[in-house]
């Protein structure tokens, strides 16, 4: 039956104008599906009354299978009706919730509730819906493995299955009603830090600059600032010893990465680089990213990326591109390029040493006022 088009989330719940119409249609819908289903039995039954005689009945086959091709139509089209009434009434259309393998309890989660005391007048909605990424249509049956499991127990052991359907698009995930299990104790130590230590605070290259000489070129201004595929947090660390809070995103591959930032006593955000970033335009004063960025190697994915930086960083707050890796020089000319069309002021821009054509480039870059 129908294809599905999810609503595209951005992690909550959202909402959506609907009319009495729409349940008028729906009983109409109802009424017709029964009144087909009640000729195709009347066709079916009055045939075989009238065709008592058992000679007649066998020698016209034709006939018979007529009816029944008649008969299979009329369920056929009847099932096909029902599903899109299903459709309308759950409200998406992109995961084929008739499917034999989709479990109830992902059924009740993309159900539309109805707002107990009717239309919001603020708001104008008559019913909250719940948002699931778009792309989980893609893995149904993980989704439903991930969807199996008991309401207010212990969620079960797979986080590695929620985070495989995040990197399939799958976000936001559709998971609620479990409780989440306590895990060993804090997460200070179980990643390595050795090499970390000295970052942003002790130069190892022309292209390492110190977090104290980047700050100073916004006078002190900087308060607030979000690092993109932050690791374990060292970022938002020495940041926070500067009295500047940075939030952390960051994925939990081959490591348990958001429990550790969290550890350190910064701000882990747990969501993949697809997703629009969950804060509203102009809020930051800095964002950090490195080769991270490079979201697959693909041009159109950085570019999407980018445009979504660029809107969350203030006018006038510094864009800080910390050793971005270009394995060529097509790839360096390909990042330049992209930068220079959002305008940017390059305060600083220092390519690194070339080897084999691959080089790093780090810059921070000025977003302009826009008017
Ligand atoms: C079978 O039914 C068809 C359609 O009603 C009719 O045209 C035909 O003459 C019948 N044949 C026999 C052998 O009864
Ligand atoms: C951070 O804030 C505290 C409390 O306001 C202040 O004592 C300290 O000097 C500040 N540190 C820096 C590096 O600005
Ligand atoms: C280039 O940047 C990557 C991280 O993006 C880093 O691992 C590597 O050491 C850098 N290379 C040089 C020569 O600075």
């Amino acid at each position: 039956m129908g294809s599905v088009s999810l609503k595209i989330g951005d992690g909550t719940a959202r909402f959506r104008r609907t009319s009495v119409y729409s349940s008028a249609v729906n009983l109409l819908m109802l009424f017709s599906v029964v009144t087909t289903n009640l000729f195709a039995l009347y066709a079916f039954s009055s045939h075989s009354q009238s065709s008592s005689h058992p000679l007649h009945h066998s020698n016209n086959i034709s006939l018979v299978s007529q009816h029944l091709s008649l008969i299979l139509r009329e369920i056929d089209s009847s099932q096909r009706k029902l599903a899109q009434m299903e459709k309308q009434i759950l409200g998406y259309e992109s995961i084929d919730l008739s499917r034999p393998n989709i479990v109830p309890e992902l059924k009740l989660f993309l159900h539309r509730h109805q707002l107990p005391l009717g239309k919001d007048s603020r708001t104008g909605i008559t019913e909250m819906v719940s948002a699931v990424g778009h792309s989980c249509e893609r893995s149904p049956d993980l989704l439903s493995q991930y969807m199996s499991y008991k309401v207010f127990d212990r969620c079960p052991d797979d986080w590695s299955l929620g985070q495989k359907l995040i990197l399939r698009g799958c976000e936001p995930l559709p998971r609620r009603r479990c409780l989440a299990k306590t895990i060993g104790s804090d997460c200070v130590g179980c990643l390595d830090l050795g090499t970390e230590k000295d970052r942003f605070v002790k130069v190892k290259g022309k292209n390492d600059f110190l977090v104290d000489d980047v700050l100073g070129l916004a006078n002190g201004k900087i308060r607030i600032g979000f690092d993109v595929s932050g690791g374990s947090g060292t970022f938002a660390a020495r940041m926070a010893e500067r009295n500047v809070t940075v939030i952390t995103n960051a994925l939990n591959n081959g490591g348990p990465f958001s429990e550790f930032i969290a550890a350190r006593g910064v701000f882990p955000l747990f969501l993949s680089l697809d997703h629009r970033f969950p804060f509203h335009d102009n809020v930051f004063d800095l964002v950090h990213g490195s080769s991270g960025l490079d979201v697959e190697g693909k041009p159109e994915k950085m570019e999407f990326l980018m445009f979504d930086l660029d809107r969350v960083l203030k006018p006038g707050g510094l864009f800080w591109l910390d050793n971005f890796y270009c394995a060529s020089d097509v790839k360096k000319k390909e990042l330049t390029r992209l930068i220079e069309r959002f305008g940017y002021k390059k305060l600083k821009w220092v390519i690194g040493e070339k080897a084999d054509g691959q080089v790093n480039l780090s810059a921070v870059l000025q977003k302009p006022v826009r008017v």
